[in-house]
């Protein structure tokens, strides 16, 4: 019988592990959310700052360890040694305790020369930026454009001009926008390839500038866990070219006409009598200016809805329509308990929001 030596368990998991950490390295293609792949000014900075330290990372790792093993190799028990002979006792070396605490030391003061300049200079304003308001809930994203922008509120796709920083005022609200006592949870505002992360607090402002230097959809989401829904809470950063976006925001920011079509004309009274309205605004709507669920002025623009997880088809509406908790779980809307009448006819008006 052939005895199986001690270990080769652990070496084959070892061997395991270690072609999974290396073929991870092949990966090819476009990744949408590659954060080593920067698109834009601010992600190229933080991505120069990475290439600078992540060298001298890789090279004290592989120093330290290094000299481990040596040691563990080199005084590790022989048969032949003699058990009551104990091994040379050293209390201290005062000589090797500096070096190693004054080489550390200068290691870290290097690199933080450039870490913090790079974080005063990323915390500041930009000059004429746009501006937007990002509002963290459960489980999307509103953004609030500035007065430049017509106000436009909007949900999960942020349309931003390349080529200027965009700057970005961060908060984190509950149910209710703008009622302080709503309490929120922290969220994180995550598009790696244009940025790096921030999160969002409750009764706090946060800053931070983003930007794109092509024409684009940037894949983001959100990257702090904060609730059922936290892995259904995406978006996207869609570039455009400065006329393009200035072309977006004239479209979007003008109210929405009455529905003509027979069938979403009907799906405009449910909305009214069937609550939506309650909780969704639909600017030229009247007396639809909630702000609850998502701004739904022009939804039939949007790729994809409900925390940007669902492409904006009319099954996939009617599908959420019928049972929102279904597709994402801990999602505010309401089980409205609706026919297949009234679903249909709320489908047809939705699709007149473009
Ligand atoms: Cu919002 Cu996780």
């Amino acid at each position: 019988m052939r005895l199986r030596r001690p270990g080769a368990g652990w070496r084959r998991w070892a061997l395991v592990v270690t072609a999974a950490l290396v073929l991870a390295g092949c990966a090819t293609g476009e990744l949408p959310q590659n954060t080593l792949a920067p698109e834009g000014r601010i992600a190229r900075v933080e991505d120069n700052l990475w290439n600078l330290v992540f060298p001298i990372a890789v090279a004290v790792f592989f120093l330290v360890q290094g000299l481990l093993l040596y040691a563990l190799l080199r005084y590790r028990a022989r048969p032949d040694d003699d058990p009551s002979v104990l091994p040379r006792q050293v209390a201290g070396n005062t000589r090797l305790e500096v070096l190693w605490t004054l080489i550390p030391a200068l290691i870290l003061a290097a690199i933080a020369v450039p870490t913090v300049k790079t974080i005063f200079d990323l915390s500041q304003k930009p000059a004429s930026p746009l501006e937007v308001r990002v509002i963290g809930k459960q489980y999307w994203w509103e953004f609030e454009y500035s007065d430049e922008a017509g106000n436009i509120v909007t949900a999960n796709e942020l349309y931003i001009p390349t080529g200027r920083p965009v700057f970005l005022t961060l908060e984190a609200t509950g149910q209710v926008t703008d009622d302080p006592s709503s309490i929120g949870v922290i969220h994180s505002f995550w598009v790696p390839k244009l940025a790096g992360k921030q999160d969002l607090i409750p009764g706090h402002q946060r800053t931070m500038t983003i930007e794109a230097e092509k024409p684009g959809s940037y894949s983001g989401q959100c990257a702090e866990f904060c609730g059922l829904s936290h892995a259904n809470m995406r978006f996207a950063v869609v570039a455009l070219e400065p006329a393009e976006f200035d072309a977006w925001v004239e479209e979007h920011a003008s109210p929405q006409p009455p529905p003509q079509d027979e069938l979403a004309a009907r799906g405009a009274e449910l909305f009214t009598s069937r609550t939506c309205i309650a909780c969704h605004a639909i600017n030229g709507y009247e007396g639809a200016e909630a702000r609850v669920g998502p701004n739904l002025t022009y939804f039939a623009d949007r790729a994809k809805f409900a925390g940007y997880i669902l492409e904006t088809t009319p099954e996939n509406v009617a599908a959420w329509l019928e049972d929102p908790q279904a597709l994402k779980p801990g999602a505010q809307m309401p089980d409205l308990q609706l026919s297949d009448e009234d679903i249909e006819a709320l489908v047809a008006y939705l699709q007149t929001l473009k």
